[in-house]
Protein backbone atom coordinates (compact mmCIF):
# COMPACT_ATOMS: atom_id res chain seq x y z
CA UNK A 1 0.00 0.00 0.00
CA UNK A 2 1.37 3.27 -0.64
CA UNK A 3 1.44 5.84 1.73
CA UNK A 4 0.10 9.61 0.98
CA UNK A 5 0.47 12.44 4.13
CA UNK A 6 -2.12 14.19 3.86
CA UNK A 7 -1.12 17.78 4.89
CA UNK A 8 -0.26 20.88 3.24
CA UNK A 9 2.53 21.81 6.06
CA UNK A 10 5.68 21.84 4.85
CA UNK A 11 7.63 20.91 8.08
CA UNK A 12 5.27 18.09 8.99
CA UNK A 13 6.47 17.26 4.73
CA UNK A 14 9.42 17.50 5.02
CA UNK A 15 9.97 15.45 8.90
CA UNK A 16 7.75 12.78 6.70
CA UNK A 17 9.42 12.64 3.79
CA UNK A 18 12.80 11.89 6.00
CA UNK A 19 11.20 8.83 7.30
CA UNK A 20 11.24 7.23 3.44
CA UNK A 21 7.81 5.72 3.36
CA UNK A 22 6.01 8.82 2.39
CA UNK A 23 5.07 8.15 -1.42
CA UNK A 24 2.81 11.53 -2.16
CA UNK A 25 1.05 14.20 -0.35
CA UNK A 26 -2.56 14.92 -0.90
CA UNK A 27 -4.37 18.71 0.24
CA UNK A 28 -7.41 20.26 0.38
CA UNK A 29 -8.79 23.84 0.54
CA UNK A 30 -9.14 23.21 4.77
CA UNK A 31 -5.67 22.16 4.82
CA UNK A 32 -4.05 24.67 2.79
CA UNK A 33 -6.60 27.71 4.28
CA UNK A 34 -4.82 26.35 8.06
CA UNK A 35 -1.14 27.49 6.22
CA UNK A 36 -1.95 30.72 4.75
CA UNK A 37 0.06 30.33 2.13
CA UNK A 38 -0.23 31.24 -1.45
CA UNK A 39 -1.43 27.96 -3.41
CA UNK A 40 0.99 27.70 -6.00
CA UNK A 41 4.08 28.60 -3.99
CA UNK A 42 3.04 25.66 -1.73
CA UNK A 43 2.29 23.01 -3.81
CA UNK A 44 5.56 23.69 -5.97
CA UNK A 45 7.53 23.51 -2.48
CA UNK A 46 5.64 20.24 -1.74
CA UNK A 47 6.62 18.73 -5.01
CA UNK A 48 10.20 19.44 -4.31
CA UNK A 49 10.10 17.76 -0.84
CA UNK A 50 8.11 14.52 -2.16
CA UNK A 51 8.75 13.05 -5.58
CA UNK A 52 5.13 11.69 -5.96
CA UNK A 53 1.61 12.38 -6.71
CA UNK A 54 0.85 15.34 -5.11
CA UNK A 55 -3.24 16.07 -4.92
CA UNK A 56 -4.00 20.04 -5.45
CA UNK A 57 -8.07 20.47 -5.37
CA UNK A 58 -9.69 22.54 -7.60
CA UNK A 59 -12.89 24.81 -6.64
CA UNK A 60 -14.33 25.67 -9.47
CA UNK A 61 -18.19 24.53 -9.87
CA UNK A 62 -19.09 24.79 -13.31
CA UNK A 63 -17.70 23.24 -15.97
CA UNK A 64 -15.84 25.03 -18.17
CA UNK A 65 -13.80 27.12 -15.43
CA UNK A 66 -13.51 23.66 -13.42
CA UNK A 67 -11.67 22.69 -16.75
CA UNK A 68 -9.67 25.73 -17.03
CA UNK A 69 -8.66 25.61 -13.31
CA UNK A 70 -7.85 21.97 -13.43
CA UNK A 71 -5.80 22.55 -16.87
CA UNK A 72 -3.79 25.55 -15.15
CA UNK A 73 -2.94 23.30 -12.13
CA UNK A 74 -2.47 20.31 -13.52
CA UNK A 75 0.39 22.70 -15.64
CA UNK A 76 2.16 23.61 -12.26
CA UNK A 77 4.26 20.37 -12.44
CA UNK A 78 4.40 17.01 -13.74
CA UNK A 79 3.57 15.18 -10.49
CA UNK A 80 0.70 17.71 -9.86
CA UNK A 81 -2.98 15.16 -9.84
CA UNK A 82 -5.91 17.68 -9.49
CA UNK A 83 -9.09 16.94 -7.14
CA UNK A 84 -12.25 17.30 -8.17
CA UNK A 85 -15.03 16.92 -5.95
CA UNK A 86 -17.28 13.80 -7.50
CA UNK A 87 -20.85 15.15 -8.96
CA UNK A 88 -22.66 15.22 -12.02
CA UNK A 89 -19.93 18.35 -13.06
CA UNK A 90 -17.04 16.41 -11.59
CA UNK A 91 -17.53 13.21 -13.42
CA UNK A 92 -18.21 15.85 -16.80
CA UNK A 93 -14.75 17.08 -16.07
CA UNK A 94 -13.12 13.93 -14.86
CA UNK A 95 -13.60 12.11 -18.73
CA UNK A 96 -12.82 15.36 -20.58
CA UNK A 97 -9.53 15.79 -18.26
CA UNK A 98 -8.63 12.23 -18.57
CA UNK A 99 -8.82 12.17 -22.27
CA UNK A 100 -6.08 14.81 -21.63
CA UNK A 101 -4.05 12.99 -20.42
CA UNK A 102 -4.52 15.10 -17.23
CA UNK A 103 -4.59 12.81 -13.68
CA UNK A 104 -7.37 13.40 -11.20
CA UNK A 105 -8.21 12.24 -8.02
CA UNK A 106 -11.78 12.41 -6.88
CA UNK A 107 -12.75 13.75 -3.19
CA UNK A 108 -15.55 13.43 -1.37
CA UNK A 109 -16.37 10.21 -2.01
CA UNK A 110 -19.12 8.59 0.07
CA UNK A 111 -20.12 5.45 -1.50
CA UNK A 112 -18.40 2.56 -3.84
CA UNK A 113 -21.41 3.49 -6.91
CA UNK A 114 -19.67 7.05 -6.48
CA UNK A 115 -15.79 5.47 -7.05
CA UNK A 116 -17.30 3.06 -10.20
CA UNK A 117 -18.97 6.25 -11.42
CA UNK A 118 -15.52 7.67 -11.40
CA UNK A 119 -13.18 5.36 -12.37
CA UNK A 120 -15.61 4.73 -15.36
CA UNK A 121 -15.15 8.40 -16.20
CA UNK A 122 -11.41 8.23 -15.85
CA UNK A 123 -10.31 8.87 -12.31
CA UNK A 124 -6.81 8.17 -11.64
CA UNK A 125 -7.71 7.85 -8.28
CA UNK A 126 -11.19 8.04 -6.16
CA UNK A 127 -10.98 9.38 -2.29
CA UNK A 128 -13.74 7.39 0.35
CA UNK A 129 -13.44 9.70 3.60
CA UNK A 130 -13.66 6.89 5.76
CA UNK A 131 -13.72 9.35 8.90
CA UNK A 132 -16.87 11.14 8.00
CA UNK A 133 -18.49 8.33 7.09
CA UNK A 134 -17.63 6.87 10.57
CA UNK A 135 -19.12 9.79 11.76
CA UNK A 136 -22.30 9.72 10.01
CA UNK A 137 -22.42 6.38 11.91
CA UNK A 138 -21.45 4.43 8.37
CA UNK A 139 -19.10 2.07 7.80
CA UNK A 140 -16.31 4.18 6.32
CA UNK A 141 -13.81 0.60 5.32
CA UNK A 142 -16.84 -1.07 4.14
CA UNK A 143 -16.86 1.40 0.77
CA UNK A 144 -12.94 0.96 0.49
CA UNK A 145 -13.25 -3.12 0.32
CA UNK A 146 -16.62 -2.80 -1.92
CA UNK A 147 -14.55 -0.19 -4.20
CA UNK A 148 -11.51 -1.86 -4.45
CA UNK A 149 -13.23 -5.51 -5.03
CA UNK A 150 -15.25 -3.54 -7.62
CA UNK A 151 -12.51 -2.45 -9.75
CA UNK A 152 -10.31 -5.84 -9.72
CA UNK A 153 -13.22 -7.56 -10.82
CA UNK A 154 -13.74 -5.53 -13.52
CA UNK A 155 -10.27 -4.63 -13.93
CA UNK A 156 -10.90 -0.66 -13.56
CA UNK A 157 -7.19 0.94 -13.23
CA UNK A 158 -8.23 3.43 -10.88
CA UNK A 159 -6.84 3.01 -7.52
CA UNK A 160 -8.39 3.46 -4.33
CA UNK A 161 -6.67 6.25 -1.95
CA UNK A 162 -8.59 5.79 1.33
CA UNK A 163 -9.15 9.75 2.63
CA UNK A 164 -10.37 11.09 6.30
CA UNK A 165 -8.07 8.83 8.27
CA UNK A 166 -8.43 9.30 11.68
CA UNK A 167 -6.26 6.82 13.30
CA UNK A 168 -3.49 4.63 13.50
CA UNK A 169 -5.36 1.45 13.34
CA UNK A 170 -7.41 2.79 10.58
CA UNK A 171 -4.27 2.69 8.41
CA UNK A 172 -3.80 -1.45 8.96
CA UNK A 173 -7.54 -1.50 8.28
CA UNK A 174 -6.93 0.03 4.71
CA UNK A 175 -4.19 -1.90 4.23
CA UNK A 176 -5.69 -5.23 4.95
CA UNK A 177 -8.94 -3.69 2.61
CA UNK A 178 -6.78 -3.78 -0.08
CA UNK A 179 -6.45 0.14 -0.59
CA UNK A 180 -3.86 1.09 -2.83
CA UNK A 181 -3.14 4.25 -1.18
CA UNK A 182 -3.80 5.80 2.34
CA UNK A 183 -3.16 9.37 2.70
CA UNK A 184 -2.55 10.19 6.33
CA UNK A 185 -2.82 13.14 8.63
CA UNK A 186 0.84 13.68 10.24
CA UNK A 187 0.03 12.96 13.67
CA UNK A 188 -0.92 9.75 12.59
CA UNK A 189 1.99 8.62 10.60
CA UNK A 190 3.85 9.48 13.51
CA UNK A 191 1.91 7.76 16.03
CA UNK A 192 1.99 4.58 13.59
CA UNK A 193 6.07 4.57 14.49
CA UNK A 194 5.05 4.48 18.12
CA UNK A 195 4.51 1.51 20.39
CA UNK A 196 5.07 1.28 24.55
CA UNK A 197 6.37 -2.30 24.26
CA UNK A 198 9.30 -1.15 21.69
CA UNK A 199 10.04 1.80 24.73
CA UNK A 200 10.07 -0.08 27.09
CA UNK A 201 12.58 -2.62 24.99
CA UNK A 202 14.96 -0.06 24.41
CA UNK A 203 14.71 1.23 27.94
CA UNK A 204 15.55 -2.66 28.93
CA UNK A 205 18.42 -3.52 26.55
CA UNK A 206 20.16 -0.22 27.64
CA UNK A 207 20.23 -0.72 31.01
CA UNK A 208 21.42 -4.35 30.26
CA UNK A 209 24.28 -3.04 27.67
CA UNK A 210 25.76 -1.18 30.38
CA UNK A 211 26.91 -4.51 32.36
CA UNK A 212 28.79 -5.39 29.03
CA UNK A 213 32.03 -3.41 27.84
CA UNK A 214 30.83 -1.07 24.71
CA UNK A 215 32.53 -1.62 21.15
O1 LIG B 1 -8.08 14.29 2.36
C1 LIG B 1 -9.31 14.50 2.99
C2 LIG B 1 -9.10 14.71 4.45
O2 LIG B 1 -8.18 15.78 4.65
C3 LIG B 1 -10.38 14.98 5.18
O3 LIG B 1 -10.16 14.63 6.51
O4 LIG B 1 -10.61 14.57 8.93
O5 LIG B 1 -11.43 16.51 7.51
O6 LIG B 1 -12.50 14.26 7.29
P1 LIG B 1 -11.22 15.03 7.62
Amino acid sequence: MRIFMDTANIEEIRRGAALGVVDGVTTNPSLLAREGVQYRDRVLEICAVVNGPISAECISTELEPLLAEARRIAAWHENVVVKVPMGEVGLQAIKQLASEGIKVNTTLIFSANQALLAAKAGAAYVSPFIGRLNDAGQDGMAVIRESVRIFDAFHLPTQVLAASVRGARDVTECALAGAHVATIPSAVLFQMIQHPLTDKGIEIFLRDAQKYSPV
